[in-house]
């Protein structure tokens, strides 16, 4: 049990080991590796300095850079970072901020930051539209509309390289937070950023050549990694108290890998997805995050002082039956959720509500758009930078409906308008929430509502898998200003 308190260092096979260890029974630990075992080993990305000294403005420097780094524990190898580490630095800044962020493009190739799900303008979307080529930089400017706190996350969108470049180590997470959040400031707050990754000998990201038997499958599965990370680390541990309520927010940026999460004996409270908080709690015992997907969640110690659980990926088949990976019904492990020795604390108590979400009025809806994905297409064709697919005005509601028309998944975005999930095969979505992204099930249609206020121009839509995207399934929506209007 000593490789209990082992800094997150471990290489892959240790890291292995000791997940199995981790399942049998617990044995009785020295005193002093007891103290040593009471912090968390999940190390949070550094924050992100705010460099300016104006109130209500963050400012922020961020570079996309190569580095030496050991992506997989142990081995160093030169992957890519922003300012060095990977995860790059989490964002964190208040809603109705004025948000600065000096890029500089430091890799020998074009890329972008598109801020994942953050309602802004166009050109500071940096969809592939706007690559900030290799030795160049670009400021992104924007502000954070009201009622947008949540999750979000960054990361690069140049065309065709995302995936990649992704792989390579760029993403990072970006937190909006309310001055008037409705959850007690008292909980204990994780942020749990998701990813997988394959490697060569040598510890360097493996990227299949495009030709290979891996290369083909790759394409159609997406590309899935054998070591999962949390932050970066291998079952890394959160500490926590009996009786104790954590509040997690949890970001998917795996490429292809939609994760079905458990912490076995152990029910969540889902207060939130990818726009901020629900309306209320809703009580669940496991979820499943797809790719760009976030998620906000209480975690309740109602586990035993010294006692320990584990967050798993539970199997879920959201693969084509040809493709389908052999190994795929297997539970990993991702994560030890340890119970200090303790007596258990009272529970905090919880709001009822958490706030209101005004529903998007389905009379009101001006245009209806049909999306149908198929393997590698949307609506029968692949991504054209000079091609619009859909044409919208601005100020319109749409009802847009989504058909899944094979037998895989397809993890839909919509870039720079959250919308809210009407239906999924008829079936009324259950509560209202913010979403950017919704994973349409093998054969299935899901409709959803969106209001398309505030920013013209040109935006992506795809499907959120690496590969697919990068291999051209993603299409682009117009916004058009209305005619009395400039465009802005
Ligand atoms: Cu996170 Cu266009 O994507
Ligand atoms: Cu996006
Ligand atoms: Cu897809």
């Amino acid at each position: 049990m000593i490789t209990l308190v082992r800094p997150a260092t471990f290489q892959g096979l240790v890291a292995s080991a000791l997940a199995i260890g981790l399942s049998t029974p617990a044995v009785p630990r020295h005193a002093a590796v007891e103290a040593r075992a009471t912090a968390d080993t999940l190390n949070d990305p550094p924050v992100l300095k705010n460099v300016s000294t104006i109130p209500g403005t963050d400012e922020f420097n961020l570079t996309a850079e190569p580095a030496r780094i050991a992506l997989l524990p142990g081995h160093v190898t030169e992957a890519y970072t922003y300012n060095g580490s990977v995860p790059g630095p989490t964002i964190e800044v208040r809603e109705g901020d004025r948000v600065i962020i000096h890029f500089r493009n430091h890799l020998t190739e074009p890329t972008t930051i598109h801020w994942h799900g953050l309602h802004i303008p166009a050109d500071m979307d940096g969809s592939p539209l706007r690559p900030v080529g290799p030795g160049k930089q670009y400021d992104y400017i924007f502000t954070m509309p009201r009622g947008t706190a949540g999750t979000y996350w960054y990361h690069p969108h140049p065309d065709v390289r995302t995936g990649y470049q992704i792989a390579k180590g760029l993403f990072g997470a970006f937190i909006v937070r309310d001055p008037n959040d409705p959850l007690p400031a008292s909980l204990p707050e994780k942020l749990l950023i998701l990813s997988d990754n394959r490697f060569t000998p040598d510890g360097s990201p493996e990227i299949a050549d495009p030709h290979s038997m891996q290369g083909q499958i790759d394409q159609e599965n997406g590309r899935e990694g054998n070591v999962l990370f949390v932050n970066g680390q291998v079952m890394p541990k959160i500490m926590i108290r009996s009786g104790e309520v954590q509040r997690w927010r949890v970001i998917n940026v795996s490429a292809a890998r939609i994760y079905r999460l458990a912490i076995p004996g152990h029910a969540f409270l889902h207060v939130g997805d990818d726009g901020g908080l629900f309306e209320r709690p809703v009580e669940i015992n496991e979820f499943l995050l797809a790719n760009s997907e976030r998620v906000e969640l209480l975690v309740r110690g109602t586990g035993a002082p010294g006692s320990r659980a584990v967050l798993q990926d539970l199997p879920y088949d959201r693969y084509d039956p040809h493709t389908r990976p052999a190994d795929w019904e297997a539970t990993r492990d991702l994560l030890t959720l340890q119970y200090g020795d303790g007596p258990p604390v009272v529970p905090v108590q919880l709001p009822a509500t958490l706030r209101h979400i005004v529903a998007l009025d389905t009379a009101k809806v001006t245009a209806r758009h049909v999306i149908v994905l198929s393997q590698g297409l949307i609506n029968g064709r692949t991504m054209d930078m000079n091609r619009v697919d859909v044409h919208s005005r601005l100020g319109a509601t749409e009802i847009w409906e989504i058909q899944n028309v094979v037998t895989m998944d397809h993890p839909f975005h919509l870039h720079g308008f959250q919308f809210q999930i009407l239906d999924r095969d008829g079936i009324p979505e259950p509560y209202r929430s913010w979403k950017d992204v919704i994973n349409v099930r093998k054969h299935q249609t899901v409709r959803f509502i969106v209001r398309l206020d505030d920013f013209p121009g040109r935006w992506m839509f795809h499907c959120h898998i690496l590969d697919h995207e990068d291999h051209g399934m993603m299409g682009i929506l117009d916004v058009l200003p209305p005619p009395t209007r400039r465009r802005m």
